[in-house]
């Protein structure tokens, strides 16, 4: 944990935010897998731990933003849980490290809720991305399950999305230490075993083993596949083969649960075909632009664009594309190649904050979603701000049903060069990945640097 100031300050600064009503912000319970006593992994909820910092299983909050009252409800472990689970210090030693003094039963939740709202008090509640949380909101606020998300306090999210958008010098050091200690030793571990007759899997169980020997674990599913045209592929079972690409993106979370999110693409036999070089260059020319023009106020949205440029001014070099570069990324064409958008802000969530609301992270007043295939999919648009984390996840892909699609359509024929791209198929995907803090001068690339230049990348494979 952090130290306690770091939590009482937190909360001070959304009481104040808030001004008025009551806040709930209840934290995770365990979750079962099959059976009762067999669980996922215990996660806490993110914003409870921002505000807390308390990595304890059923719990919840009330902050009075009119009081100022700051209440934990939890139980201290029956002897059924010391049994099982062991013994624990006691909640309220615990919750003293949150700087919290005032800690209640959990059965005694339901009833102060009841009180505040029979007072007429104004009930705030993040919007739930679990079932059980949905069904306990419902019963505590006298709601239909259905209004329950309707019902989310839009004026608690954006307190709270504007606090921890903004990641202090201890967030900031605890990304770098994760990123350098752990999510880059694990990617040299994993590198060891790129090798043709190994399987997807043996990289993956390096890179998890890895993660895993430093006391932390994934921030999400390791992705690591020679199909890197498939965004979000979790299945490891092919053999290796010299000549494929193998896209690795992979990320630790640290022990206070901050996540890092790196992807590179490593030739198998560590050899790039010379047109795996090519179209490897033009992704990574196109990051490396984009991180070097990350500064505050400049919009992420702008920068997004300047990447989908480099990217159609590259595929337009090798014959891919062809027409006026700005009609082509104007109008959506490079996004048969790169369908997604440059990247999101990171934190305490991989994708932070997801569950409050991708629009009211990476959209505000002044930018609104576009509804373009591609551009559509930019969880990130609006202006940086010192202490803004982002990651910046350029790629090109050659989805085979999509180009398909695309030339049946005859869509985009005049920028397109479909007769080419004929000897893309079963290419692959390209993307690279890195975490970027915005600075007062510009930004900083998170962690001790995980190499990603061509040559870098045989050398180490020894092609
Ligand atoms: N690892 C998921 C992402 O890059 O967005
Ligand atoms: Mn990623
Ligand atoms: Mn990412």
């Amino acid at each position: 944990m952090f130290p306690s100031r770091i939590y009482i300050e937190r909360r001070a600064s959304l009481k104040k935010f808030m001004g008025k009503g009551i806040i709930l912000l209840p934290g995770n319970p365990e979750t079962s897998m099959n059976y009762k006593a067999n669980y996922y992994p215990f996660r806490q909820d993110s914003t409870f731990l921002y505000y807390f910092g308390l990595d304890i299983p059923d719990l919840a909050a009330i902050i009075d933003a009119e009081s100022g009252d700051e209440i934990i409800y939890g139980n201290d472990a029956s002897i059924e849980d010391i049994i099982w689970m062991g013994e624990a210090e006691i909640l309220s030693i615990r919750s003293e490290r949150s700087g919290v003094h005032q800690i209640r039963p959990f059965r005694q939740l339901e009833q102060d809720v009841g009180k505040a709202r029979s007072l007429g008090r104004k009930l705030h509640y993040l919007p739930p991305y679990r079932e059980q949380r949905r069904l306990q909101l419902a019963r505590y606020g006298g709601m239909k399950y259905e209004e329950v998300d309707r019902n989310a306090s839009a004026q608690l999210i954006r307190a709270i999305v504007s606090q921890r958008s903004v990641k202090d010098h201890a967030e900031l050091q605890e990304m770098e230490k994760t990123m350098s200690d752990v999510t880059c030793k694990a990617y040299y571990q994993a590198v060891q075993v790129i090798k043709p007759g190994n399987h997807e899997y043996n990289v993956a169980g390096a890179l998890e083993g890895t993660v895993l020997q430093h006391n932390c674990r994934m921030a999400y599913p390791v992705i690591c596949t020679i199909h890197g045209e498939i965004l979000h592929n979790n299945s490891y079972g092919h053999l290796l083969q010299s000549g494929q690409l193998l896209l690795i993106d992979a990320g630790a979370e640290s022990e206070m649960h901050y996540a890092t999110d790196i992807t590179r693409t490593y030739p198998v036999g560590g050899k790039f075909t010379r047109i795996q070089k090519d179209v490897y260059n033009i992704v990574l020319n196109a990051q490396v632009e984009a991180i070097a023009a990350i500064r505050p106020e400049i919009s992420y949205r702008d920068i997004h664009f300047k990447a989908a440029r480099t990217i159609a001014e590259g595929l337009k070099d090798i014959g891919l594309l062809k027409g006026n570069t700005d009609d082509v990324v104007q109008l959506g064409a490079h996004a048969l190649f790169f369908p997604h958008g440059l990247g999101h802000m990171i934190g305490l969530d991989v994708h932070d904050m997801e569950d409050l609301g991708e629009d009211y992270v990476g959209y505000d007043r002044e930018f609104k979603r576009s509804e373009q295939f591609g551009t559509a999919y930019l969880r990130m648009a609006k202006r940086l701000l010192e202490g803004n984390v982002v990651t910046v996840e350029p790629g090109i892909y050659f989805i085979d049903a999509l180009i398909d699609k695309w030339r049946e359509e005859k869509r985009f024929n005049d920028f397109i060069n479909y007769e080419a791209l004929e000897k893309f198929r079963g290419f692959g995907g390209i993307r690279i990945e890195d975490n970027v803090a915005v600075t007062r001068e510009g930004h900083h690339v998170i962690g001790k640097p995980i190499p990603k230049a061509p040559d870098e990348l045989e050398n180490m494979l020894g092609g």
